[in-house]
């Protein structure tokens, strides 16, 4: 198979020089005169991630007509909200790296890390304003809102377990797919499309975002070229769904103990070892990536309803990246 980076250049294609000027305005917006702050977003700006979401945004204008500067705006808007989410995320889960490098609340702490954050995501939702897209702030805000709740609900949820899959999947559609389906409706808004074809983008971008996060529960388990710490989730005893999965293969005496292993705290990697190989024992990731790939093929439906354009076949690309990246 095709290494994942190789896959994402060759998707970011129909949209490349849009792509370059989506980061002109996002450095552009990236300025200020406190150097604590310059700081970190130099960093920022140097350890780029995938920026799948402008990518979301670009591809999905593209579908349905030109990218324009609302567009461009818009793929600004969600990577420096996508941003601020990681710095408060890490601080959250205890994260030492990200990007494959160390993480800003490692590099200067937890407070700066938060306040950063919350610049990028005032920062972002004033970009609309200034330009006086208040649909996308609307589109954007309730994104927030939802991703919000779902952290808090999964740090509740982490000291307090449920080990049921509709509470799972609340979790996850709050705090991945209502961004990934406010980027694909933003691309949306951006070219004038009406609201039925608005929701089912955003539908589209949901399905999509739901397995982003099934596919990134699996690379937690496998460590690699992910850039992240492996296994930081059953460190955090965070309930993901290979766990989930393996969980309702196994008996009530197996259950009891593997519940009590993501529950201990500091654990050695002798207990996360016992975990990752209990998980695979049980199916839970092969179950996981059968789970994945039905919502993939549920994507790839609405594609097959658009007309065909290199936009719309690159985002087919997209789908089966997200469903088979390393990274
Ligand atoms: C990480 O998102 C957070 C999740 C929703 C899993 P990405 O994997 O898109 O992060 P970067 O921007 O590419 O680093
Ligand atoms: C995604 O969940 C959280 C965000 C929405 C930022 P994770 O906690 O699994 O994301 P990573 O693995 O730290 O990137
Ligand atoms: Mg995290
Ligand atoms: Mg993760």
């Amino acid at each position: 198979m095709e290494p994942s980076r190789a896959v994402l250049r060759k998707i970011r294609r129909p949209v490349e020089s849009e792509m370059k000027e989506f980061e002109k305005y996002f450095r552009n917006a990236c300025r200020t005169r406190v150097r604590l702050l310059d700081a970190v977003l130099r960093f920022l700006l140097r350890r780029k991630g995938k920026q799948i979401r402008p990518l979301l945004v670009l591809l999905s204008a593209k579908m349905q007509g030109q990218v324009n500067e609302k567009t461009l705006v818009g793929a600004s808007l969600v990577e420096m909200l996508h941003t601020a989410t990681l710095l408060h995320d890490d601080v959250v889960d205890d994260a030492d790296v990200r990007r494959g490098f160390f993480t800003i609340r490692r590099w200067l702490g937890n407070k700066v890390a938060v306040l950063a954050g919350d610049y990028l995501l005032s920062r972002g939702l004033l970009l609309a304003l200034e330009h006086n897209y208040s649909d996308l702030l609307y589109t954007l805000s309730d994104a927030v809102k939802r991703m919000s709740e779902s952290e808090l609900l999964q740090l509740e949820k982490s000291k307090k377990p449920d080990y049921s899959l509709d509470t799972y999947y609340r979790i996850i559609e709050g705090k991945t797919a209502s961004l990934f389906a406010a980027c694909t409706a933003i691309g949306a808004q951006s070219c004038r499309a009406d609201e039925d074809s608005i929701r089912e983008f955003w539908q589209f971008g949901f399905l999509l975002g739901k397995a982003f996060q099934i596919r990134d529960d699996i690379l937690d388990l496998r460590g690699g070229a992910s850039g992240k710490t492996r296994a930081n989730d059953l460190k955090q005893s965070k309930i993901t769904l290979p766990f989930l999965l393996a969980y309702r293969e196994s008996s009530p005496a197996e259950q009891r103990t593997y519940r009590k292993l993501l529950r201990t705290k500091r654990k050695s990697s002798k207990v996360i070892e016992q975990l990752v190989e209990w998980i695979e024992r049980r199916g839970g990731v092969d179950k996981s990536v059968q789970v994945l790939e039905a919502y993939i093929a549920q994507s790839k439906s609405f594609l097959t309803r658009m007309p065909s354009s290199p936009a719309r076949e690159a985002m087919w690309m997209l789908c089966d990246f997200v469903a088979s990246r390393d990274y």
